[in-house]
């Protein structure tokens, strides 16, 4: 790689020890990939932040960091931490377990970073523009930014991210490359499915488009329209199932006007036809228990806007959760004052649901409550809550959540 005289200062150590061991760590993820320089990010977006992914050799970093004066010189949020800062205690969440999340939340905000708490940065305070260079972790957020705004970043590591947030730099390669942002798979919606296509659906055509797709770019033709939550919805799973950081929506997304484009001009490396049997079979997937006893309701993955805040608390309509079910909605502090000045985050907690910001389902101990059956609207929770919740998962439209929640057993046929 080719470093300009600054870096080089840099690299020796002239700027302090946080900023030279940042650029040798840069300088040696650019060579591994052939990058052929540094290039500036607008924003950083942080995801070892939550003590379940930093634990006590992350706040020994920190901590170092801290002391050796280190501090992020662009814009750098955080991704959900494992506690909920303000009602941990009603999570149950176990003191010390607390204590060492409010740990890292110090470390990182001396360090200079926006105690976001969520994957849903682009929401609020961190939102890019098209084009921008950035460093972003958080799959589901790395997979949105690229693909709906048309951003630029690869699909970021624990503490690269951070090394890239005190330098300001990344290494140019991948998809900082716009001849690597071309196509490479091939899905066609037919006609029936398009037709048909609702809400339901985003989460499930992700998680499928990410089983096929792996780690390499798909385009998607024949999907009649997308609202911003949609494909937020669909990006999560994408982005779990399979590596997918960058997804091209023809008509839809904006490196994608015309399916040549998305190609960039290129052949399709495969051709996959989705239609309503192949979305049944993906949902099969996406549940592994037929309904019945429901613990706890997960909405809100990623972080809920202040839209499906209203979508809850109409779809409870007054209703109150039944008795031995716990209804979790999980969204970041803004979204929630927002969602309180409008009355929906009282509407949901005087039904009995709960609001958990700042953290998620799948990022927080939930050993104490024995949840042993979930229900969700999420591709992402339906993919990971069996291993990080350790629960049975069933997935379903948010109405049927909502439903689930409120009679307490799953009352509808979803695979129709
Ligand atoms: Fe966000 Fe947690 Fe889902 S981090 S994407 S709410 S698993």
């Amino acid at each position: 790689m080719e470093l300009t005289r600054e870096e080089k200062r840099i690299l020796d150590g002239e700027e302090g020890e946080p900023k030279r061991v940042s650029m040798r760590i840069l300088t040696r993820l650019g060579e591994v990939n052939g990058a052929d320089r540094m290039i500036p990010i607008a924003s950083a977006h942080l995801v070892a932040c939550s003590y379940q992914i930093a634990g006590e050799a992350g706040i020994e970093i920190y901590a170092r960091l801290v002391q050796q004066g280190a501090k992020v010189c662009v814009p750098t949020t955080l991704d959900p931490g494992s506690i909920d800062f303000k009602r941990w205690k009603e999570f149950k969440t176990p003191e010390d377990y607390a204590d060492r999340q409010i740990v890292i939340a110090e470390l990182l905000e001396r360090m200079g970073v926006i105690p976001t708490w969520s994957c849903t940065p682009y929401y609020l305070l961190n939102v890019p523009r098209f084009g921008q260079d950035l460093a972003w972790s958080e799959s589901s957020a790395v997979a949105f930014v690229n693909s709906v705004i048309g951003a630029r970043t690869n699909r970021m590591s624990a503490y690269v991210d951070l090394c890239a947030a005190i330098l300001g730099l990344v290494p140019r390669f991948g998809l900082h490359i716009p001849e690597n942002r071309g196509g490479e798979v091939l899905f066609e919606l037919e006609p029936e499915l398009s037709d048909a296509f609702s809400d339901l659906h985003f989460p499930v055509l992700g998680y499928l488009v990410g089983q096929i797709t792996e780690d390499k770019i798909p385009v998607i033709t024949g999907l009649p329209g997308a609202t911003f939550d949609q494909l937020k919805a669909f990006s999560a799973p994408a982005a779990s199932t399979g590596a997918v950081a960058l997804f091209h929506i023809v008509g839809i997304t904006p490196e994608a006007r015309t399916l040549d484009e998305a190609f960039l001009g290129r052949k399709p490396a495969k051709r996959v036809g989705v239609g309503l049997r192949e979305i049944r079979k993906a949902m099969e997937n996406m549940g592994v228990y037929d309904g019945g006893r429901v613990d706890v309701v997960g909405l809100g993955c990623p972080h809920a806007s202040i839209d499906q805040m209203r979508r809850y608390a109409e779809l409870i309509g007054g209703r109150k959760v039944h008795e031995g079910v716990e209804l979790w909605v999980c969204t970041n502090e803004i979204v929630e004052a927002m969602a309180r000045k409008m009355g929906y985050s009282d509407a949901i907690e005087r039904a009995g649901g709960r609001i958990m910001t700042g953290t998620c389902l799948n990022d927080c101990p939930l050993s104490s409550w024995n949840f042993q059956y979930l229900v969700t609207d999420s591709g992402k929770f339906a993919y990971y809550s069996p291993t990080t919740v350790g629960t049975e998962c069933y997935f379903t439209t948010t109405q049927s959540c909502i439903e689930a929640a409120v009679r307490g057993r799953i009352v509808e046929e979803r695979r129709k």
